[in-house]
C-alpha cells in the first residue's frame, strides 16, 4: 500500500515510514558474528501506517519493531506494527483516525469505544520480563508481542496496572523484580510500581508530587528509587486550545526524590538540585551509605514540544549524582563534556555499580534521534574510547549483549542500527564492547532501510 506522506522532518529522509512487514532469511554479514551471540535483537519506532490527520510529531506513529535474530541456523530479520486496537480501528477505516501530540484531537465515539481515547501506539521500547515481551508507549500500558512479533494485547497484571507505563521500567537482574512508575498530566501524577520475578505485580504507590510533569525515566538501585521531578509541565489548558502542550517552569525548581524499593510516598525523601532534565540514566546504585546516580543531563527540557521559550538543541553532557543519605547532601559534577545520549550499561548489572558506561554521540548536535557513534567510558581509569561510524552513516542505541562466556563487566558485544544516507541501506553492526575503538566486528547486512526510531534491547537465549 502507497501512503502519502506531508513533508514533516519525522516522515522524511531516514525517519521515512517502511510500508510493509517482511521475513529476511540468511541475511548476509560482513566480518564474523561471534559465537555468542544467541538471541534476538530488537527495536521499536514510530511507524505510521496512516497519514496524520494533522501536524505530526515524532512520538506519534504506530509502533514497529523491527529484529534481528541470531539462531543456529543463521541471522534472519522481522519486522512487524505494534497492532494497537487504535491501529485496527484505523485499518477498518482505512486512515488516521487520532490526533497526536502537536495537533491533539478527540477521537469520534465509535472511534474511541473501538481504540480507546488514546492511540496505544507502543512505539518507544521494548522488554523482556518473566516470560512476556512487553511494548512500551509511556502513555499506556504495556503490549505483549510474541517473540516472532504477533500482538497478544495489553497487559494490565490481572488488573493490578491501574493507569500508565513508563517506557523505562528497570529489571533486577538478581531478585528478577521489574520496578516501573507511571505519570499522568492528570491526579495522582506519579504511581510506582514493582512486578516480582514471577511477573505479579505485588506493590503500589501513589507519589506527591505538585506539578503534573513529565517523567520519562527513573533510577533504581538495589535498595533505592531514584525519581526526578524537573518543571516540564504539562499545560492542559493550552493543549486543549490548539498550542503547546508543555511549559518549562523554572520557577518550579527541580529535585531527586530516593524512596525503599517497597516504600511508599511517606517513605520518600526530596533533595533539592539546580534545574536540568534527565531524559534517559547510564544506571544507579547504592555505595557506602550513598545513593550513586549517573546520567547525561539537560540543563532545561530538550525540544522537540514547542516550548513558548526557545529551548536550542543543548547537547547532554554526562554527569554523577552523589546523594549522601545520612549527611542529607547531594553532590553533583559533570564527568564529561562529550554530548550523548540513549545511556547503556551492560544489564547483568543494572541497579548494581557499573565500571563502564556507554554513550551514543551525534557529530553536531541538531536532530534528536540522530546519532553517529558511540563512547565507552572507563570511570575507574577515567579513559574513554569512541567509534564513529562512516560520515554518511547514522547510528541508534547501542545495546548491550554479554557475552555467555564472559566473566568482566565489559565482556560482550554493542549491537545498534546503522542506515547510509548514500545507499539507503541498513546494517545491524556488531561492536567488541572490549574494543570500541576497533569499530565493528561483524556488520549484518538487514535488506532494507530500518526508519531511525528509538529504543533498541538484546534478549538473550540460551544455546
Ligand atoms: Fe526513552
Amino acid at each position: 500500500m502507497t501512503v502519502t506522506m506531508p513533508p514533516s522532518p519525522f516522515l522524511t529522509g531516514l525517519m521515512t515510514p517502511v510500508t510493509d512487514e517482511r521475513d529476511d532469511r540468511d541475511l548476509t554479514v560482513t566480518g564474523e558474528v561471534p559465537a555468542g551471540l544467541h538471541g534476538m535483537f530488537v527495536r521499536n519506532g514510530p511507524n505510521p501506517q496512516f497519514a496524520p490527520r494533522g501536524k505530526y510529531h515524532p512520538f506519534d506513529g504506530d509502533g514497529m519493531v523491527h529484529a534481528v535474530y541470531f539462531e543456529d541456523g543463521g541471522v534472519r530479520y522481522r519486522n512487524r506494527w505494534v497492532e494497537s486496537k487504535g491501529l485496527l480501528a484505523e485499518r477498518a477505516r482505512g486512515r488516521a483516525l487520532y490526533g497526536g501530540l502537536a495537533e491533539f484531537a478527540i477521537p469520534e465515539p465509535d472511534v474511541a469505544a473501538e481504540g480507546g481515547m488514546i492511540k496505544n501506539t507502543s512505539n518507544t521500547h521494548t522488554v523482556r520480563h518473566a516470560n512476556r515481551i512487553l511494548s512500551l508507549m509511556e502513555a499506556c500500558p504495556p503490549t505483549m508481542l510474541s517473540r516472532e512479533l504477533e500482538t497478544l494485547g495489553e497487559c494490565d497484571f490481572d488488573g493490578r496496572l491501574v493507569g500508565s507505563f513508563t517506557a523505562h521500567p528497570k529489571i533486577d537482574p538478581v531478585s528478577g523484580e521489574m520496578l516501573f512508575f507511571g505519570y499522568s498530566p492528570f491526579p495522582p501524577y506519579l504511581r510506582y510500581h514493582v512486578v516480582d520475578a514471577s511477573g505479579v505485580l505485588v506493590h503500589s504507590a501513589d507519589i506527591d508530587i505538585p506539578n503534573a510533569v513529565m517523567i520519562h525515566d527513573f533510577a533504581v538501585t538495589e535498595k533505592h528509587v531514584v525519581f526526578l521531578d524537573s518543571p516540564a509541565l504539562f499545560d492542559a489548558e493550552s493543549m486543549m486550545s490548539g498550542g503547546p502542550m508543555m511549559r518549562w517552569a523554572p520557577d518550579q525548581g527541580t529535585r531527586l526524590g530516593v524512596m525503599p524499593r517497597r516504600g511508599n510516598n511517606a517513605d520518600i525523601r526530596w533533595y533539592d538540585v539546580d534545574n536540568q532534565y534527565i531524559v534517559h540514566f547510564f544506571n544507579a546504585w547504592d555505595e557506602d551509605g550513598r545513593v550513586e546516580v549517573r546520567a547525561p543531563r539537560f540543563s532545561h527540557m530538550p525540544g522537540g514540544f514547542e516550548f513558548d521559550e526557545p529551548t536550542g538543541k543543548e547537547a547532554p553532557v554526562p554527569w554523577s549524582w552523589s546523594i549522601d543519605l545520612a549527611a542529607n547532601t547531594v553532590r553533583a559534577e559533570q564527568t564529561d563534556d562529550r554530548g550523548g545520549e540513549f545511556p547503556r550499561v551492560n544489564d547483568d548489572l543494572a541497579t548494581r555499580p557499573t565500571r563502564y558506561l556507554y554513550n551514543c554521540m551525534a557529530r553536531t548536535w541538531e536532530f534528536e534521534f540522530e546519532f553517529h557513534g558511540v563512547v565507552k567510558y572507563d570511570t575507574q581509569t577515567g579513559n574513554a574510547t569512541e567509534c564513529f561510524y562512516a560520515d554518511s552513516e547514522v547510528s541508534g542505541e547501542h545495546a548491550f549483549a554479554p557475552d555467555p562466556n564472559g566473566t568482566a563487566e565489559d565482556d560482550g558485544w554493542l549491537l545498534t542500527l546503522v542506515t547510509d544516507r548514500a545507499t539507503d541501506c541498513t546494517d545491524l553492526a556488531i561492536l567488541d564492547a572490549r574494543d570500541v575503538a576497533a569499530g565493528p566486528v561483524a556488520r549484518v547486512h538487514i535488506p532494507r532501510r530500518v526508519p531511525i526510531g528509538f529504543h533498541a534491547n538484546w534478549f538473550a537465549e540460551a544455546v
